[in-house]
């Protein structure tokens, strides 16, 4: 099965999630400013909330996947304030005509001193549970 791992981020939280994410099921994750470069069987996405909604780099690189060569995609989110950033990232790709897995993951990310050290250990642990259950999802 073929897996890739992409995130947006600013500060680097969404990005220790990712790396949480791809070390459970043995790949490697990339900043979404690299697009995909084979078809994937799953693509793990994820993006964090400024100012309420999704960066436009993340944005672009979902206009950018090709539907044809994207079999499935498993969302993932950190944020603040916001509970479910990442059905606003389910929401784009759905509308590209893409199949999105049931199973999402959000965890909080510190923003000015509020939730801080989060993304923590325990949120990683969760993050990577959730990678394994959406690996087993597929097979
Ligand atoms: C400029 C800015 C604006 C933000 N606006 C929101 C917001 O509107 N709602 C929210 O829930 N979190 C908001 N946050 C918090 C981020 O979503 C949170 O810290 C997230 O983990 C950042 O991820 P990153 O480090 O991967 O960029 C904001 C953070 C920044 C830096």
């Amino acid at each position: 099965m073929n897996i890739a791992v992409r995130y947006f981020t600013r500060g680097g939280k969404t990005k220790k999630v990712a790396d949480a994410i791809a070390k459970a099921i043995g790949t490697e994750a990339q900043d979404c400013i690299a697009p995909l470069t084979e078809p994937v069987d799953l693509l793990f996405l994820g993006g964090a909330v400024y100012w309420g909604g999704i960066d436009k780099g993340l944005k672009q690189f979902i206009e950018q996947l090709d539907p044809a060569k994207t079999k499935c995609v498993a969302v993932f989110g950190t944020s603040a304030i916001k509970k479910e950033p990442d059905r606003d990232i389910e929401k784009l790709i759905q509308n590209k005509g893409i199949p999105v897995l049931n199973h999402s993951f959000h965890c909080r990310g510190e923003f000015s001193g509020a939730h801080k050290g989060h993304p923590d250990s325990n949120d990683l642990e969760q993050a990577a549970a959730f990678a394994r259950t959406a690996l087993k999802a597929m097979k």
